[in-house]
């Protein structure tokens, strides 16, 4: 039987070897949970810009952390993947497992991904143990992302020169019930970090000595 090139499912006669250092053990050696933090969002509304700020924050306080972002991972592991909404789904594919891999061996994963359609997103939530996925909403209008186009990539898809270019072409379905939302329009880098720690020690997922 062909395998889907975007199924879920596991192919014929390969079976599962286990480690011999098991997802507790990296976590007594790090002395930190390990969870995945998801940032979803139009391209231009400070996902990177966020991941990267926690990231920096955590790593200051000695915890074992990565963060996978979109333009990144399509230069190598997703550089054969367009934007249609196969491909897309493909890429959210890949990096749900790509960060089981990294949860099961005890780091924080901030993925941050425009990841535009619900059931994908759901779907990944389904693919990790139960409290391993918190979905982070950042929240800003499409003509504020427009207005500062960073990558000058709006004014192109506007032109007609990109297709399937999320809120102009393609769609982007906002999460419905977020574990967080982030006002990226209204707060500052440091406001926006302030909330995830809080969030994050709320949830028991970090130490309190993380607040900022
Ligand atoms: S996702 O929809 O599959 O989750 P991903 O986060 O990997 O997207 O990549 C988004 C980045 O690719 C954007 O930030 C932007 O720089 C670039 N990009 C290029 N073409 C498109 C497009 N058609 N739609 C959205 N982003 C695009």
């Amino acid at each position: 039987m062909k395998q889907s090139k975007t199924s879920f499912n596991k192919p014929p006669d390969v079976h599962w070897h286990s480690s011999l250092v098991d997802r507790q053990q990296h976590k007594i050696r790090n002395n930190h949970k390990s969870f995945v933090l998801w940032f979803t969002g139009l391209s231009g509304s400070g996902k990177s810009t966020l991941a990267n700020a926690v990231e920096k924050h955590l790593f200051d306080n000695h915890h074992r952390v990565v963060t996978l972002d979109g333009d990144n991972i399509r230069h190598g592991l997703c550089s054969d993947l367009g934007f249609n909404e196969e491909d897309r789904h493909e890429n959210m594919r890949r990096i749900a497992e790509v960060s089981k891999l990294f949860v099961e061996t005890g780091t924080i994963v901030l993925a941050a991904f425009i990841s535009p359609y619900r059931n994908d997103r759901e779907l990944i939530r389904s693919r990790l143990p139960h409290g391993d996925f918190y979905e982070v909403y950042c929240k800003c209008d499409l003509d504020i992302c427009e207005e500062r186009d960073p990558k000058g990539l709006y004014a192109r898809a506007r032109n007609g020169e990109i297709d399937n270019f999320t809120g102009i072409s393609a769609p982007y379905e906002e999460p419905i019930k977020p574990d967080m939302i982030i006002d990226t329009n209204k707060l500052s880098i440091k406001e926006e970090l302030s909330v995830i720690m809080n969030n994050l020690i709320k949830k028991g997922l970090i130490d309190e000595k993380c607040a900022l």
